[in-house]
């Protein structure tokens, strides 16, 4: 069974919300999660995790939430420290605001340019489409679970 480190970012609680429905999902079919509001990459570093899963919203113009940005930082400053890991990005956003999802972009694209393993392609999760976003995720959850 898989050790997974969900990561949160969030500023009006709406990712705190889908990473909980993910994690109940993730604990349901027997893995274990760690689901981490301030993560670090010590805490990255600090366990054998089978897999990193992402889930952000964006704010700003583009960007990271604040609990979620020292985490890109750290990963951006010492990218060969980043582990071979498997990871997955639940990026949520509005299609209202330029730059998309601008968040889990920016992970996307900073894992693609580290030794980490993209399980399955992000999923997007558009505030002007769906009111039910947990329920989007736990589609895509099951994919990426099942890629692991
Ligand atoms: C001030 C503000 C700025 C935002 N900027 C963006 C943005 O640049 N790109 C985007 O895709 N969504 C943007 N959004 C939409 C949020 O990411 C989206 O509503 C998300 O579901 C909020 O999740 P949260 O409650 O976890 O923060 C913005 C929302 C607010 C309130």
């Amino acid at each position: 069974m898989a050790n997974i480190y969900l990561v949160v970012g969030s500023v009006t609680g709406t990712a705190t919300a889908v990473a909980a429905t993910l994690k109940k999902d993730i604990e349901a079919v027997g893995h274990s999660v760690v689901v981490d509001q301030q993560a670090s990459l010590a805490a990255l570093n600090a366990n054998e995790w089978d897999a990193l899963l992402v889930c952000t919203s964006t704010t700003g113009r583009g960007n990271i939430p604040q609990n979620l940005r020292e985490f890109y930082n750290e990963l951006d400053a010492s990218r060969t420290l980043i582990p071979a890991i498997k990871y997955g990005i639940v990026a949520l956003g509005s299609s209202a605001h330029t730059n998309f999802c601008g968040a889990g972009v920016s992970f996307e694209v900073l894992l693609e340019d580290s030794s980490a393993q993209c399980l399955v392609p992000k999923v997007t999760i558009d505030a002007t489409e769906t009111k039910t976003p947990d329920r989007d995720a736990k589609f895509w959850l099951k994919e990426f679970l099942a890629a692991l």
